[in-house]
């Protein structure tokens, strides 16, 4: 069977995790989180990094920061994962669902004003697949109505828009490590503050609600409950793996590249035939190659390709069920239709997309696609 996904390890893992098990420091915060940390500010240009144990918690941490309260209402795509709204109705939020493109899986930025009231607190865009929402548009609208955008950074390591790295943008942002993302820790994640006001009680949150950070710094003397928080940061083994995975990020990158690209080449001619849709990138966007996905032209259509891959040999999968339809949140929806959204939770479809993907292995997965549909 060709799984979906595969967590590649580089070789240098069990190398740092024994050098973290065998500093005498394994708690968090440690040498190998502080490097992790400093990698992606310098490279990425984020105001501040902070590990966290999974990007939920990095999304927690922010609606914490952003001091969330029962009745505020956040705005964001309904064809995201699960964390994305949970993270703001477990401090109260009412979550207000914007209808994804016609032409991306992203929430619409122009759909965007209409949805503000008096109660509206935050944006929180998701880049899925790690290609950037129209991120100028969204911060004219959160700077216009004194709004905090939180990206949903979970797909987007390593990938730009206008340039600038996602992440980097928003006041907030939230990663993903988690072993189906490009680069991986089993779980974890990360949180980006680019606005000043939110760093330094970013730290307090992280640790416990305590000035701890401080206190290894040698700022204070002493360290004590200051604030609201919970244990957001991982421990030095899960920083340690996640350094062997950075130290690869290039490598990995390109292979999945190459990947996306064979996919978007061979199946082009299928996709302008009309059997399904591949997107082009927006003019603003990279692409990080975190997925692979073409969206076929109904349900049942996708039904019976993932049978047909499944029958022989191979794993594609659909991603999100639209949450303003989930049991949990259907009744307290406020009933608008979000067509596009239902669309791609009906029609979109994952293929293989993992680092070891042989040649071979993608050819036989194209080839299959190709003889699907012409058979037809
Ligand atoms: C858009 C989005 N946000 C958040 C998450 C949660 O990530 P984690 O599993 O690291 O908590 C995911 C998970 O894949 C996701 O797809």
């Amino acid at each position: 069977m060709i799984p979906f996904n595969k967590p590649y390890l580089t070789g240098k893992e069990a190398h740092y995790l024994y050098q973290a098990v065998y500093s005498g420091k394994i708690s968090g915060n440690g040498l190998f989180t502080q490097k992790c940390q400093k990698y992606f500010e310098d490279t990425y240009g984020f105001g501040k990094a902070l590990l966290t144990t999974s990007c939920t918690d990095a999304l927690e941490m922010a609606a914490m920061l952003c001091d969330i309260k029962p009745g505020d209402e956040i705005i964001m795509p309904s064809f995201t994962f699960v964390s994305t709204a949970v993270a703001f109705v477990r401090q109260g939020a009412k979550i207000v669902f914007a209808d994804s493109k016609s032409n991306s899986p992203n929430l619409d930025e122009n759909l965007i004003e209409e949805l503000i009231t008096e109660k509206t607190k935050a944006i929180v865009p998701v880049h899925y697949g790690g290609v950037a929402c129209d991120m100028d548009k969204i911060m004219f609208i959160a700077d216009k109505y004194n709004l905090i955008v939180i990206e949903d950074a979970a797909h987007s390591i390593h990938s730009f828009y206008k340039g600038k790295a996602l992440g980097s943008i928003g006041h907030l942002a939230a990663f993903s490590f988690h072993e189906t993302k490009n680069i991986i820790s089993g779980e974890g994640g990360m949180i980006t503050i680019n606005d000043n006001r939110f760093k330094k009680r970013s730290e307090i949150i992280w640790e416990k609600g305590t000035n701890r950070a401080e206190f290894f710094r040698g700022e204070v003397d002493k360290y004590g409950w200051v604030d609201v928080g919970s244990s957001f940061l991982p421990s030095e083994i899960i920083a340690a793996f996640l350094w062997a995975q950075i130290e690869n990020l290039n490598l990995i990158q390109n292979r999945r590249q190459q990947i996306w690209n064979q996919y978007n080449v061979s199946l082009k001619k299928l996709a302008d035939k009309g059997c399904f849709t591949i997107f082009d990138l927006p003019q603003y966007a990279t692409n990080n190659a975190h997925n692979f996905y073409i969206i076929l032209n109904s349900l049942e259509e996708r039904e019976k390709l993932i049978n047909y891959l499944k029958d022989n040999g191979v794993l594609a999968v659909f991603h999100y069920q639209s949450l303003h339809e989930s049991s949990f949140y259907a009744a307290r929806h406020d009933g608008r239709p979000l067509p596009n959204c239902n669309r791609y939770s009906a029609c979109l479809l994952r293929l293989p997309m993992y680092y070891e993907l042989s040649e071979k292995e993608q050819d036989y997965i194209i080839n299959l696609i190709q003889n699907f549909f012409n058979a037809k």
